[in-house]
């Protein structure tokens, strides 16, 4: 199966995974199936994927960071482009639901030795990065409400030039809004893009402060 397939398959099988706490399952809650409630994948657009897939590779980009693993649907479209710059991603989800799914489907890809799958919490795990770990492709798609948090982390670990995108800057604006006024304080250049869940990009990053 090629990755074009692969990708194909796990936006189908996404729409039936959920997976519900005990609690839910007294309640009755799996029998009713709620869209809304349950743990979901919650994967990226494909159309968010391809923008991903062209920003990585028009920048020439070699190392990713990818907050938000879920079941790797994003994780392996970011894969798919680095493979061809000869790079990796390294990748953070603490869902003891998703991770074996994710690298299941991390197998399947081939890019498994290109990825680096780190099971535990984004804030633990980024403040045990080691320093010559750095990137110049950062995706957020986690908890959106924490990302002011994490910048200060991550902004250690970025080369000159480095691009974040975050997925939700649209339909979730308000508890982002932290993110943007810290990146307005920082001299961090961004625009939110009018495409999918609303798109929040930057230019690249200098770490004088201006982008
Ligand atoms: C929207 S989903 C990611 C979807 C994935 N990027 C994709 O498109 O295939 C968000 C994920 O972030 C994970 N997450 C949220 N907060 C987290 C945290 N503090 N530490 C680790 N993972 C977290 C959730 O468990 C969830 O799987």
């Amino acid at each position: 199966m090629n990755t074009h397939e692969l990708l194909k398959k796990i936006e189908q099988e996404s729409l039936s995974l959920v997976w519900w706490k005990d609690e839910q399952k007294a309640r009755g809650e799996d029998v009713v199936n709620d869209p809304k409630k349950g743990e979901r994948p919650w994967i990226i657009p494909e159309t968010t994927g391809q923008f991903l897939h062209d920003v990585i590779l028009k920048n020439n980009f070699s190392s990713a960071l990818e907050l938000g693993t879920s079941i790797g649907y994003s994780t392996i479209w970011i894969a798919d482009a680095l493979s061809q710059n000869n790079g990796n991603v390294h990748t953070i989800e603490h869902s003891l639901n998703k991770i074996p799914v994710a690298k299941k489907y991390f197998q399947e890809s081939g890019f498994e030795k290109i990825i680096t799958l780190h099971e535990g919490n984004i804030l633990a795990i980024l403040e045990q990065f080691p320093s010559d770990l750095t990137f110049d492709f950062v995706f957020m798609d986690a908890d959106r409400g924490h990302y002011h948090e994490y910048f200060p982390l991550i902004k250690k670990h970025l080369r000159e030039g480095a691009i974040i995108i975050a997925d939700n800057a649209g339909n979730m604006n308000t508890r982002m809004q932290p993110f943007f006024d810290l990146l307005q304080q920082e001299g961090v250049a961004f625009e939110i893009l009018n495409m999918d869940n609303g798109l929040l990009i930057t230019g690249g990053y200098r770490s004088g402060g201006t982008s």
